[in-house]
C-alpha cells in the first residue's frame, strides 16, 4: 500500500452552477453573478463551475439570456481561476446523442469562449459515449475530466470502479471525478473508493457529492484523508440540502492541518454576505423551497437522487395518483434491475422514474412503455453494466433490432443541416449550437433577441429625433 501524501485540498466552487441548479431551479441570473466574480476569482479556488445543461437551458428558456454571453462575461472577470462546465458525453447538454461534428464543435466553442475544464459523464458509464468529447477537449488543449456516475448495486464493486478508472486514464482524460449525484457515497465507503482509485491511477481524483442525505461533509473529510485531490463545495448561502457541502465549513475544518486550503476566511465571508440577500429573496418568493434544505433520508433508503424524488411527486400529482408514491419508490429499483442496473442520473433517472410510475399506475408492469424505455432496451443509450432482463426487453420492444455499437455511430454528421435550418437567426457562430441543443427554446430566444434590438434601435432613433423630454 502506498503512503498517501498529505497536501492542501483544492476546492471547486459550484455556486454559479450546481448550487443554484439544485436549490433554486437554476434561476440565478448573470446580473446577480457578475458583481461577485472578481472576489470569487481572488479566493484561489481550483476552479469555478459555471456552466452545464441546466444553466444553458434555463438561461435561454426562462431568463432570456444568451448562455454564451454569460460565459464570456464571467471569463472577463475571472482572470486567474479556471472555469469549469458539466457535459453529458455524446448528448452534450441535451437529451439525444449528437453527431460527432456537433460534439467537437461544441467543445471547441466552449473552450474558445472561456471554459478550461470540461467534466464529461455518461448516464450508463459507457465510455464509448465519452470518447469524442474527450478527444475534442484534448485537441483544443482543454482539461478533460471524466466523471464516474456513482451508484450502488451488485455490479458496482471496487473492481468495477478501478477498472473503469484505468480505462479512463488510458483514453486520455486529465482527471477523474466521482460524481455522486444522489449523495449515496458514505464516509467509510469513500475511504475505500478513493484509496483504491489513488492506488490505480496517476491522474487527480475529484469528488462531487450532494448534501441530500446529510453525510456529505463527513464523506469529504474521509475522502480528503484518503488522498482525494479536489472536492466540490458551495458557498454557505446556497449550500447543504440538495446542494453541496459548504465551502467555508470545509475550509475551516482543514485549517491548521496539512490539508489547509490557505483561503482567506474574511474574503469568503464577504462573498457569503453578497449571496445571502439573494438566498433570502429566493426564500421569500418561494423559489427556494425549505423542503430542499433539510436531510432527505429517503435518498439513502431508496437510493434515488433528490431531483428524481421531486419529479416522481409531480408526475404522480399530474396523474392524481399521489397515494402510489411508496409503491413507485419500491418499483424504481426493480425497473433499474430490469434495465441493466444503470446509474440514476440524467437521462436514465427520468427514464427509470417514468417507467416505474407507468408500471404502478398502469396496473400491470410494462403494459405501457415509454419511447425512452424502448430506446434504452434496444441499446440506443449504450451498454449497461448488467444485461437487460430478457423477458422485460421482449415485452417492451418485441422483435425490434437491438444495437450493440456505439450509439453515435448511427448518427451522421449534422452541423451543416442545423446551420441551414437556423441561418435566418444567426448572429454569432455559437447560435447554431444553442439551436442544436434546444431547437424550439433557442428559436424563441432568437426572436426575443431580435425584438429587443428593434426596440432599442427605436429608442436610439427617438432620442436622436429629440423625441425624449430633456
Ligand atoms: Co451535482
Amino acid at each position: 500500500m502506498t503512503e498517501i501524501a498529505k497536501k492542501p485540498i483544492k476546492i471547486t466552487e459550484t455556486i454559479l452552477r450546481d448550487a443554484h441548479q439544485s436549490l433554486i431551479a437554476t434561476r440565478m441570473t448573470t446580473e446577480q453573478m457578475l458583481p461577485i466574480v472578481e472576489k470569487l476569482d481572488q479566493v484561489g479556488y481550483h476552479s469555478l463551475e459555471c456552466w452545464g445543461g441546466a444553466t444553458f437551458d434555463a438561461s435561454l428558456r426562462f431568463l432570456k439570456e444568451d448562455p454564451w454571453d454569460r460565459l464570456r462575461k464571467i471569463r472577463d472577470k475571472a482572470k486567474n481561476t479556471k472555469l469549469q462546465m458539466l457535459f453529458r458525453g455524446q448528448n452534450i447538454l441535451g437529451y439525444r446523442p449528437y453527431g460527432d461534428d456537433v460534439v467537437e464543435y461544441f467543445v471547441q466553442k466552449s473552450i474558445a469562449n472561456g471554459i478550461d475544464i470540461i467534466r464529461i459523464f455518461d448516464c450508463l458509464n459507457d465510455l464509448r459515449n465519452l470518447e469524442t468529447a474527450v478527444k475534442a477537449a484534448n485537441k483544443e488543449k482543454g482539461h478533460a475530466q471524466v466523471a464516474l456516475s456513482y451508484t450502488l448495486g451488485d455490479a458496482y464493486t471496487l473492481e468495477y470502479w478501478t477498472n473503469i478508472a484505468k480505462e479512463i486514464e488510458n483514453m486520455g482524460a486529465d482527471s477523474i471525478c466521482i460524481k455522486d449525484m444522489a449523495g449515496l457515497l458514505l464516509p467509510y465507503t469513500a475511504t475505500e473508493l478513493v484509496t483504491a482509485l489513488k492506488e490505480t491511477v496517476k491522474i487527480p481524483i475529484q469528488l462531487h457529492t450532494h448534501y441530500t442525505s446529510g453525510v456529505g461533509s463527513m464523506t469529504y473529510l474521509k475522502a480528503v484523508e484518503a488522498g482525494v485531490d479536489v472536492i466540490d463545495c458551495a458557498m454557505s448561502p446556497f449550500a447543504l440540502g440538495t446542494s453541496q457541502p459548504a465551502t467555508e465549513v470545509m475550509v475551516e475544518t482543514f485549517k491548521g492541518t496539512p490539508y489547509d486550503t490557505g483561503y482567506d476566511t474574511k474574503l469568503l465571508e464577504e462573498i457569503a454576505d453578497y449571496f445571502r440577500p439573494i438566498r433570502d429573496e429566493a426564500l421569500e418568493s418561494g423559489l427556494l423551497d425549505p423542503k430542499n434544505m433539510g436531510v432527505n433520508i429517503k435518498t439513502l433508503i431508496y437510493q434515488v437522487p433528490g431531483g428524481m424524488l421531486s419529479n416522481l411527486t409531480s408526475q404522480l400529482k399530474d396523474l392524481h395518483a399521489e397515494d402510489k408514491y411508496y409503491e413507485v419508490l419500491e418499483e424504481v429499483p426493480r425497473v433499474r434491475q430490469d434495465f441493466g442496473e444503470c446509474p440514476l442520473v440524467t437521462p436514465s433517472s427520468q427514464i427509470v422514474g417514468s417507467q416505474a410510475v407507468m408500471n404502478v399506475v398502469g396496473g400491470e408492469r410494462y403494459k405501457m412503455v415509454t419511447k425512452e424505455s424502448k430506446d434504452l432496451l434496444s441499446g440506443h443509450y449504450g451498454k449497461t453494466v448488467k444485461p437487460f432482463n430478457e423477458e422485460v426487453q421482449k415485452k417492451c420492444i418485441g422483435d425490434a433490432e437491438v444495437i450493440t455499437c456505439r450509439p453515435a455511430d448511427l448518427v451522421p454528421n449534422e452541423l451543416e443541416t442545423l446551420e441551414a435550418e437556423m441561418a435566418q437567426y444567426k448572429e454569432q457562430d455559437e447560435d447554431v449550437l444553442s439551436y442544436a441543443l434546444f431547437p424550439q427554446v433557442a428559436v424563441d430566444f432568437f426572436k426575443y433577441r431580435e425584438a429587443q434590438k428593434t426596440k432599442m434601435d427605436a429608442t436610439v432613433a427617438d432620442t436622436k429625433n429629440g423625441a425624449y423630454p430633456v
